[in-house]
């Protein structure tokens, strides 16, 4: 299991950064379109759970996920991610496709996805 993610996001432009170490000077921080990044929030309440928590099943070695959200031009999930104590695992969707991917199954992975409007979410598998 993953225990910490440290995602910040750019408020204006949307861009989305992963901080393996953050900056920790006093008046400073990650700097996307002139303002410092805001952090993203995890399984936010504010919005639909079951629309963006992603389902699992293993088969075969194999984690399938499944994420029951739209997959619009302007609202979709951008990626689903598997974190382990291998690494990471990143596959990237787009607008139209299916949110559904699988990955080598490994004990104690998390499954981060990750939608364009609402945030990222999480399970343990
Ligand atoms: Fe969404």
């Amino acid at each position: 299991m993953i225990n910490e993610f440290n995602f910040k996001k750019c408020a204006k432009c949307g861009a989305l950064v992963e901080v393996l170490k953050d900056c920790t000077c006093e008046n400073c921080g990650i700097v996307c379109c002139g303002e410092k990044l805001v952090d993203v929030e995890l399984n936010s309440k504010d919005f639909s759970v079951e629309k963006h928590l992603p389902e699992w099943e293993v088969k075969d070695n194999t984690i399938f996920v499944t994420v029951n959200h739209v997959m619009e031009e302007d609202h979709y999930i951008e990626w689903i991610a598997c974190y382990n104590k291998s690494g990471k695992v990143v596959k990237y969707l787009k607008p139209g496709q299916e949110a559904k991917v699988s990955f080598e199954y490994e004990k104690d992975s998390t499954i981060l996805s990750y939608c364009n409007k609402h945030g990222l979410w999480y399970v343990e598998v």
